[in-house]
């Protein structure tokens, strides 16, 4: 029943609000369901007991559908050799905070407890990035009622997400902010303009569309290349409920397009946000950034006393390419203008 009802939704052109780990609030999320759009909980950096406190706040405040994103775990391995290269690298990029570096690098496998906690609350849609579940979840899922869906940013990923058995594809253009959801190699780098129509012709699932688009320009653009539905990140950071750190909201207000860069620095995948001098750091030492996700556990401990302190060159301020439009406005308000 509850998937057959978000099929429906999704062909009927539904605004997504992105999930963005570490940003969403309940509020947020609740907020743009009961507004008519379908609001997300970014999960990936929640552990499973904090992954069931945010659903059960979500179930509290809307009775309409939402959903949850986790991300799906890589294997890669840390050796101590890149390990010791990375600490004097990052000594050396951003001196202020050499006591933040961590001893030892730990990675929680929180994935398959996630997992657990979604069947258990029956969440209706439950999107996945940075790859593909098994195949084995992704029916465990469907079976349990939650309505699927993948992120794509080739038509070959796309292609592979339908293959696997999702119901929907989110296909994610080059201007989007945050984290790439690549994971069939990241060099490859499309525009959503290019992007859509490719996909549109490939795959036979819904899109929706991710990237770049902040009003009502940009979801007619998607809908008229082979979108059913959008999904705006960028746009909802910068909404009063979101959790975005003020300087970063306020940062992106006196910004433009230029400023959005992609790097690996934070986290060791490609994601996009404000260029600054921990990026400019890296720009020619890349290979001295771990991979995904030690480089992300290396900086994390930076990353928070630098929100703190209001130093904005050591923060990751996230945003999409298209930050002029960016304005700090109320879901409501937000969701009336898309509607429109
Ligand atoms: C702060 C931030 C955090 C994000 N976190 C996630 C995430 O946890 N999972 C995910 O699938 N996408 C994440 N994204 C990417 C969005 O889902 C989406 O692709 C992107 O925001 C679209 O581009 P836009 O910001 O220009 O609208 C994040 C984006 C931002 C800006």
């Amino acid at each position: 029943m509850t998937r057959g009802k978000i099929a429906e939704l999704i062909k009927l052109n539904t605004i997504f609000q992105a999930p963005m780990a570490g940003v969403t609030t309940p509020e947020l999320v609740s907020e743009v369901s009961n507004q008519g759009g379908i609001g997300n909980i970014g999960a990936g950096y929640l552990n499973a007991k904090q992954t069931q406190n945010f659903i059960e706040k979500v179930k509290m405040n809307t009775n309409y559908f939402y959903g949850i994103n986790l991300f799906v775990p890589e294997k890669s391995d840390l050796n101590e050799v890149e390990f010791d290269q990375a600490k004097q690298k990052f000594k050396q990029a951003a001196p202020a905070y050499a006591q933040e570096i961590p001893e030892k690098i730990e990675i929680s496998h929180v994935f398959a407890e996630q997992i657990e906690v979604v069947m258990k609350e029956a969440v209706p849609i439950v999107s996945f990035t940075f790859g593909i579940p098994d195949v084995t979840v992704i029916e465990q899922l469907k079976q349990a009622g939650s309505y699927i869906i993948g992120t794509a940013t080739t038509v070959k990923e796309a292609i592979e997400i339908e293959n696997a058995g999702c119901d929907a594809v989110v296909v994610q253009g080059f201007e989007a902010g945050g984290h790439r959801g690549s994971f069939l190699g990241d060099n490859d780098l499309i525009g959503l303009f290019s992007l859509l129509p490719q996909v549109a012709d490939s795959v036979k699932i819904p899109i929706i569309a991710a990237g770049g688009i902040m009003d009502k320009r940009g979801v007619k653009a998607a809908y008229n290349l082979g979108a059913s539905s959008v999904q705006l990140g960028t746009a909802f950071l910068m909404t009063y409920e979101s959790s975005a750190d003020k300087l970063h909201k306020k940062t992106l207000l006196s910004s433009v397009e230029t400023d959005a860069v992609l790097t690996k620095a934070f986290s060791g995948k490609l994601a996009r946000g404000i260029n600054n001098e921990f990026i400019e750091k890296y720009k020619h030492e890349r290979e001295k950034i771990l991979p995904y996700p030690f480089q992300n556990s290396l900086t994390k401990n930076m990353r928070s006393l630098a929100k703190q302190q209001n130093d904005k060159s050591f923060m990751s301020l996230w945003t999409g390419q298209s930050i002029r439009l960016s304005k700090e406005q109320s879901v409501r308000d937000l969701m009336n203008e898309l509607k429109k």
